[in-house]
């Protein structure tokens, strides 16, 4: 008789998003497209799970909110994937966070943030992140998830 098969652990990812990003789909659709959050996520879905990944999605237009998610699930989640909108580009306390934080985060921009104003060009969470995706619409996600969970595979 052959052993029972191990299943392997879910990897566990989360997928923050920051100010603004709730308003996807009505926002600046010349630049974000008319794809909602929500229809970001359900797309998402069917890629993490031919990736064995558990995706836990949060966002909030607060700094200290994304912080707190943060250090909440620090002990659950095995990396995430962070679009931060403009706290990309000045939000000091979240890098402190995404250091804090320790396990692999991904960047992510649904716009090309370097072809757009100068003052988007400069990420302040770049240097905390393993790397980052931006400008291909919501498929910016999936290619963040495919590279995370490249870094996160044994
Ligand atoms: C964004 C780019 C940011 O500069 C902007 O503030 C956003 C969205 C993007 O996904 O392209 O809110 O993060």
């Amino acid at each position: 008789m052959s052993p029972p098969r191990k299943e392997t652990p879910p990897v566990h990812v989360l997928v923050l998003g920051g100010p603004n990003l709730n308003t996807l789909g009505s926002r600046e659709p010349a630049i974000y497209g008319t794809v909602t959050l929500e229809e970001i996520e359900a797309g998402l879905a069917p890629v993490a799970a031919e990736l064995g990944i558990k995706l836990e999605w949060y966002q909030s237009n607060h700094e200290g909110a994304l912080i707190d998610r943060l250090q909440k699930r620090v002990d659950w989640a095995h990396g995430a994937l962070l679009n931060a909108g403009a706290l990309t580009h000045y939000g000091y306390a979240l890098v402190d966070a995404v250091r804090a934080f320790g396990k692999p985060v991904v960047e992510v921009h649904l716009s090309n943030v370097h072809a757009r104003e100068s003052w988007r060009r400069r990420s302040v969470l770049a240097g905390a992140c393993a790397g980052g995706v931006y400008g291909f619409g919501p498929d910016a996600y999936r290619v963040a998830l495919l590279a995370l969970a490249r870094l996160l595979a044994p």
